[in-house]
């Protein structure tokens, strides 16, 4: 079944399977690299505009990391070779920068990871550039309460299947589909660690959630159905209707009575309006 390692030494503990349970140096280091990841995503609000390219927020995103101390854990992550992932519209995540250019109506993904001594801040939020219309903005405010309300249910005794319950009755409830190829991961010295964070499924099921535990939450949502498709390009995750698609994350570490969120945004921008 769920196995469970104390991380008690400072040595990096490789990727084994085990989901690992961290001490309170774990977790300073955490909220460290999780504030830089917020104050990244902060930082670009100004940006998010008609005309630019996703290749300059991409140059944003690079140069206040690297100010700040930081290093972008996509840089050089499996042949990856950009400092975050930028998804519009119809890309349900992992966006690769380009030269294309932002246009009013749409709504845009960016996900930011700094690894800072040596710990990971991985969030991401969603930009509305010019006039977006009310179906698009919708989609966008109920996937941040998707995001939240699995949030809520991140306690010790509750378990995965709990978080994920709550996120996909909401988004079903408003005839959204969420999808199941991607999920949230644990992190920490590592970028992807075990356990997978799924965002659909039954309540009491999976492993159960332990106070030390780091991990994200990063529901994608569709107004469409659930389903996605790769692109040529082997990175660029497409729904494959077509429809539009919405994601937020964070980085959260379980405590004795609840959680802590490592990705708060210092400036108060948790989601759009930003204005
Ligand atoms: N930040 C993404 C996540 O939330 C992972 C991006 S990996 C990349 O897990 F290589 F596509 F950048
Ligand atoms: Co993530
Ligand atoms: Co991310």
């Amino acid at each position: 079944m769920t196995e469970y390692v104390t991380v008690t030494s400072d040595a990096p503990l490789g990727r084994n399977g085990a989901i690992k349970l961290y001490g309170p140096e774990a977790f300073v280091g955490m909220h460290a690299a999780g504030k830089l990841a917020a104050e990244t995503l902060d930082m670009i609000v100004p940006h998010m505009v008609p005309g630019v390219t996703t290749a300059e927020i991409d140059a944003l995103v690079y140069a206040f990391i690297k100010s700040h101390g930081g290093v972008p854990a996509t840089l050089g992550y499996r042949g990856y070779t950009h400092s975050c992932c930028i998804s519009i519209n119809h890309v349900v995540c992992h966006g690769i920068p380009s030269e294309k250019t932002l246009k009013s109506g749409d709504i845009v993904n960016v996900d930011v990871t700094p690894i800072l001594d040596g710990w990971h801040g991985d969030s991401s939020r969603m930009y509305l550039i010019g006039d977006v219309p009310l179906k698009a903005r919708r989609l966008v405010d109920v996937t941040y309460e998707c995001l939240m309300l699995g949030i809520e249910q991140a306690k010790p005794g509750n378990t995965m299947g709990d978080v994920a319950h709550v996120i996909q009755r909401y988004a079903e409830s408003h005839r959204y589909g969420v999808v199941r190829d991607f999920c949230g991961h644990g992190l920490g010295r590592l970028f992807h660690d075990a356990p997978e964070v799924v965002h659909v499924g039954r309540p009491g099921t999976g492993p159960e959630l332990k106070p030390g535990m780091i991990f994200t939450i990063e529901p994608m949502i569709n107004i469409g159905k659930p389903d996605v498709k790769l692109l040529e390009d082997g990175w660029t995750a497409v729904t494959r209707d077509r429809s539009l698609s919405a994601q937020f994350e964070h980085s959260i570490g379980i405590t004795e009575d609840g959680c802590e969120i490592f990705t708060v945004s210092p400036a108060g921008l948790h989601k759009p309006p930003y204005a």
